[in-house]
């Protein structure tokens, strides 16, 4: 997948939907920077993650490419609580299938969303998952998932074929 197609797969999440994003599991950036692209001037994200290296890496091809959006990179877990705005989208890629037990974490991101605020999930169509992609969700999972946590109006924007558990999903959920 290149850039083109990560802008692709959160367009329709993500326009729209507010100025004030996270990205929660934001890694080296690739759809940090779709999403960047998406927002524009004035659009700020939150990016997330526990790994420092990936977020200086990620930071400096922010500050390359969008210049105009404004990043604040938080080095945490995603699964304890962490201190943000009230937030207008959550951006999760392929980063909630690390998680086993996701309810907790799906009550925090619940919380950090103003009510109408957008939770843009991209996962592999899948419910088994390997080592590298350890508890994955598919599309049908997540729909029963998500009404459990208290979003609504899930629904799913676009999918990717991927050689790596054969397809890659976008969702968008309302708070
Ligand atoms: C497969 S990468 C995805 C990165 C990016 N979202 C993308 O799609 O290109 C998963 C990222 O989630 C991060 N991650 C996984 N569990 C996390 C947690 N509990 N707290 C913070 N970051 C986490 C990892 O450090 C890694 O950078």
């Amino acid at each position: 997948m290149d850039h083109a197609d990560h802008v692709r797969l959160i367009r329709e999440g993500v326009s729209g939907g507010g100025s004030t994003w996270a990205d929660l599991g934001s890694g080296e950036g690739a759809f940090t920077l779709a999403l960047a692209d998406l927002l524009g001037p004035g659009g700020s994200i939150h990016t997330v993650d526990r790994d420092r290296g990936a977020l200086e890496v990620q930071l400096r091809r922010l500050e390359t490419a969008f210049p105009a959006v404004r990043i604040t990179p938080i080095a945490a877990d995603f699964t304890a609580p962490i201190e943000l705005p009230s937030l207008d989208g959550i951006l999760m890629a392929n980063s909630l299938h690390f998680v086993r037990d996701k309810a907790p974490v799906l009550a925090l991101v619940l919380g950090y969303l103003r009510p109408g605020g957008r939770l843009v999930l991209v996962e592999y169509g899948a419910d088994h998952g390997n080592p590298y992609v350890p508890y994955p969700l598919s599309f049908v999972t997540w729909s029963s998932v998500a009404v459990a946590a208290g979003f609504r109006d899930t629904r799913q924007l676009a999918t990717v074929p991927s050689r790596f558990l054969g397809s890659i999903y976008s969702a968008l959920s309302l708070r």
